[in-house]
């Protein structure tokens, strides 16, 4: 991990930003792209830390972001697709949610995973290590009955994408997998007692949820020590979704 150039989408939300802190923690070199700019200063002080402010359903700001990794690293080891977010209409199910907030579903959580991956591929093509990877956030709304139509729906495609390239990108050694997410709360989240968070509890096989720290452990060893997954939806939920 120590000096591999990792790229992070979505590296400033709840997950993320936990996941940066660990990656930097281990010397890897971390570019986020988010359309947030608050971090903390202690990040900004990370001298292997880089921001590019971009918008992922963008072409144009992708583009961008690639040429000032181009400039600055001129390669990728590892892309890590997290930026998603499920639309506020689309919990009152298909008959709640608007032709809007469809389109903007699809266009975040699975367009600009596809958009992402044919911006950043040449940049990790031309990486010489054996040891490079594509991992995109997915969720078990993708695998089981969690309602969120579009959202599920584009988390579903995340999965189908990821198979549809792994041979083309194994022509140049690079693993390519999904992790879908149970219930994740933040490390800033209040759970204890509270009744959002008991109702899922109670969908646990291990009444524990999974945290953001879980998911950043999970993402370093399928970075750097679990070599051998290729093709994989690891799904990290506690049992929730069987
Ligand atoms: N937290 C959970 O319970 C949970 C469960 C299943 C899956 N997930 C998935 O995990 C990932 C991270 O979730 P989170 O809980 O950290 O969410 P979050 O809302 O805290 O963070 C999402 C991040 O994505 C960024 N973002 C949103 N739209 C963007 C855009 N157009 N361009 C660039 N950045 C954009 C936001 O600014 C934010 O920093 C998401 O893909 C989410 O669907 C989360």
């Amino acid at each position: 991990m120590e000096d591999s150039v990792v790229v992070i989408t979505g590296g400033h939300g709840g997950i993320g930003r936990v996941v940066v802190e660990y990656l930097l923690g281990k010397g890897a070199k971390v570019v986020v792209l988010d359309v947030n700019d608050t971090t903390s200063s202690k990040l900004k002080l990370n001298k292997n830390y880089t921001f590019i402010k971009t918008d992922v359903t963008n072409i144009k700001e992708l583009q961008n972001a690639h040429e000032i990794i181009k400039d600055k690293f001129n390669h990728i080891n590892h892309l890590i697709s997290m930026a998603g977010i499920n639309m506020k209409s689309e919990i009152n199910g298909i008959k709640g949610i608007t032709f809007e907030d469809i389109d903007k579903s699809i266009k975040l959580n699975l367009n600009a995973h596809i958009y992402l991956v044919k911006t950043m591929l040449d940049l990790i093509e031309i990486t010489n290590s054996d040891n490079k990877s594509i991992i995109m956030i997915s969720s078990i709304n993708a695998i089981t009955r969690y309602g969120l139509p579009a959202y599920s729906a584009a988390k579903s495609g995340i999965y189908g994408f990821m198979k549809s390239i792994l041979n083309e990108v194994g022509k140049s050694n690079i693993r390519v997998n999904t992790i879908s997410l149970g219930t994740v709360p933040h490390m800033d989240q209040d759970i204890e007692g509270d009744e959002y968070f008991e109702n899922y509890k109670n969908h646990l096989a291990i009444k524990s949820f999974v945290r953001p720290t879980d998911v950043a452990d999970t993402i370093y060893s399928m970075l750097g020590l679990s070599k051998c997954i290729n093709g994989q939806n690891i799904v990290l939920d506690m049992g929730q979704s069987v």
